[in-house]
């Protein structure tokens, strides 16, 4: 996701399971022929598998970065066709390629030809008025006899014409229906459904019907829900089918754990000058709906972001985690206390205090 799955969020998002398959933000392929080529294809090897999303809609540009990114390591190359922005859409690729299938076709033929790393579609469900189930298909149909074997389908379409990027993603209504018929219509090709995820009941769901999920904005903001994928569905093998099996490195069991594991990657980077808040602002989620959440929000987000903030910052944010649980768990035992005070109190039993130290009952 532009903006946000950078090579630092694909560091920390990997520390939560080593299964997932994580993907690059959108990167066009002038800014790889023409800039920096490190900081638009350099990646930690930790954050294999990893897929290069690449922007564009001329087929030999394309083919070139598609060899730049299997020369780079990457274990996939996924072409968007699925992005609304006007800035893309005046450049014309992202979701308008949707309506030039050949081109497309094109494309992936070039880039299968040139690498022998798979090559995969993100695409929507239809835009503007090219939005019925045949014309989908007919498009998937010209894409894959191209060479595509794996599509994301985001399960909306998209409105070029009078929505912006984020109503986009919100307004069109999902149609997961379209993306499990595409499954039964192209069986020998792989669909991964996107587009509102937010629980493992749901993809439990997903996963009865299509080869995978991809999760975008839920695993962004609450990335413990990638643990919990791993969980369910990796080591324990949940797969429909029986399928992946788990290569879990070190167990975590907490978010603490997350940010331990985390410190060394942050280490290394600030060594190379990486400004912290770089790296803090993915972490901003961890805690999500846990106690203490609002603070490690606000402290990351004010002190990150600071010249010169180092390591230190992110213990003195964990600190305050760690005495937000405290007073959590005194505040639990003095209102079990209270309550039990209360009641012994009606069974003729006394209390001498309200704190678990004096928390001491009678004799009965
Ligand atoms: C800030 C932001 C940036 C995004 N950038 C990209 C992108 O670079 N490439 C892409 O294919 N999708 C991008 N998306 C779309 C997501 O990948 C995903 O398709 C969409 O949010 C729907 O999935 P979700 O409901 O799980 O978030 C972006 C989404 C957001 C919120």
């Amino acid at each position: 996701m532009l903006d946000l799955t950078d090579r630092h969020c694909r560091a920390f998002f990997r520390l939560f399971s080593s299964n997932v398959r994580l993907y690059t933000e959108m990167v066009v392929v002038g800014s790889i022929i023409h800039g920096d080529r490190e900081r638009f294809l350099g990646f930690d090897s930790c954050e294999h598998p990893v897929a290069l999303q690449l922007g564009g809609r001329d087929p030999e540009k394309l083919s070139f970065c598609a060899q730049l990114a299997e020369q780079w390591g990457y274990d996939e190359v996924n072409l968007n066709i699925g992005c609304p922005s006007d800035r893309v859409k005046n450049a014309q690729f992202g979701a308008c390629l949707m309506a030039e299938p050949q081109l497309v076709a094109d494309c992936i033929d070039r880039m299968v030809g040139s690498v022998a790393i798979p090559i995969t579609v993100k695409t929507r469900i239809g835009i503007d008025h090219c939005d019925s189930y045949e014309y989908l298909a007919s498009f998937v149909n010209a894409v894959s006899n191209a060479g595509c074997r794996h599509f994301i389908v985001h399960a909306r379409k998209a409105w070029l014409k009078g929505l912006s990027p984020k109503q986009n993603r919100n307004l069109p209504p999902l149609h997961y229906d379209r993306v499990y018929r595409l499954k039964k219509d192209f069986p020998s090709v792989q669909f991964t459904l996107n587009g509102g995820i937010t629980g493992i009941d749901q993809i439990k769901t997903h996963l009865s019907k299509v080869d995978g999920v991809m999760a975008g904005r839920e695993a962004y903001q609450n990335p413990w829900i990638i643990k919990e994928i791993d969980d369910y569905f990796f080591a324990s093998n949940n797969f429909p089918g029986g399928k992946p099996g788990s290569s879990r490195s070190a167990p975590v069991h907490s978010r603490q754990d997350i940010v331990q594991a985390y410190l060394p990657y942050v280490e290394k980077q600030l060594s190379r000058g990486v400004r912290l808040g770089r790296m803090t602002r993915h972490m901003l989620g961890l805690f999500h709906a846990q106690s203490g959440a609002k603070r490690w929000r606000r402290y990351l987000s004010e002190h990150g972001v600071k010249k010169n903030a180092g390591i230190e910052v992110i213990h003195a944010a964990l600190k305050l985690i760690d005495a937000d649980a405290n007073a959590t768990n005194v505040n639990a035992v003095r209102a079990d206390c209270r309550e039990r005070q209360h009641s012994d109190a009606m069974n003729g039993r006394l209390y001498m205090g309200d704190t678990p130290a004096v928390c001491v009952a009678g004799n009965g």
